[in-house]
């Protein structure tokens, strides 16, 4: 490489870094902790929920305790944030019609599942600005335990098999393999309430 390679290289390092202010840098980060807080609140609370109802009285039991509660739970762990924060789940293959995402949040997720065939490895998340002073925190849900399989792969037990038909009927959230892309957490973040 000759120096003038190296120069503008150099230039364009630094252009690059001046594009964003050091305040706005500090914005982000702090955008990004209450995305990443709130969306493992909300994973921390089903999924401890989940094991209970699962532990105590089998997967029909922890059926009963999603269709009835995930909502209502998720509704809990909004009031629990700062104000302009909220969270929920969405997903393109929705099994409730309360997880159904808005087209603009079809458009993120489409894109994250087109990645995910490419053989790219998800990011933890991504961030997405809706105006000066709003933006929306994508985490992405990977199928990681066997356990989702049981309601969300290829369903073997009848009697859930019959359950979800019954509470679902258009249910289109089964199929899933270990590893796919199940939908994922949104929390949308005004910062001017903060
Ligand atoms: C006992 C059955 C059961 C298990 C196990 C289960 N789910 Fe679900 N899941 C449901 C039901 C019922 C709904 C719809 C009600 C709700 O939770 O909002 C749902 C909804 C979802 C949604 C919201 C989008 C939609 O389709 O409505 C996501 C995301 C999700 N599940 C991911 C997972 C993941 C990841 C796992 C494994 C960690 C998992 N689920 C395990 C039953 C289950």
């Amino acid at each position: 490489m000759n120096i003038f390679q190296t120069l503008s290289l150099v230039t364009l390092s630094s252009s690059i870094l001046l594009a964003v202010s050091p305040k706005e840098i500090d914005n982000l980060e702090s955008i990004v902790k209450i995305g990443n807080e709130s969306s493992i609140l909300l994973i921390k609370t089903l999924g401890q929920n989940m094991k209970k109802s699962m532990k105590s009285g089998g997967v029909l039991h922890a059926l009963d305790f999603c269709s009835n509660q995930a909502y209502t739970l998720t509704q809990e762990v909004n009031k629990k944030l700062p104000r302009g924060v909220s969270v929920k789940r969405v997903s393109v293959k929705y099994r409730s019609q309360q997880n159904i995402p808005s087209q603009k949040e079809r458009t993120i997720l489409e894109s994250l599942q087109s990645l995910k065939v490419s053989n790219v490895i998800l990011p933890n998340y991504v961030l997405q600005k809706i105006d000066k002073n709003t933006y929306k925190y994508y985490k992405p849900l990977i199928i990681n335990k066997i356990a989702c399989l049981k309601c969300h792969g290829d369903i073997k037990n009848i009697e859930l098999k019959h359950e979800i038909a019954k509470r679902y009927p258009l249910d289109s959230a089964t199929g899933y393999k270990i590893g796919d892309l199940r939908g994922a957490i949104i929390v949308t973040i005004e910062k001017s309430i903060k």
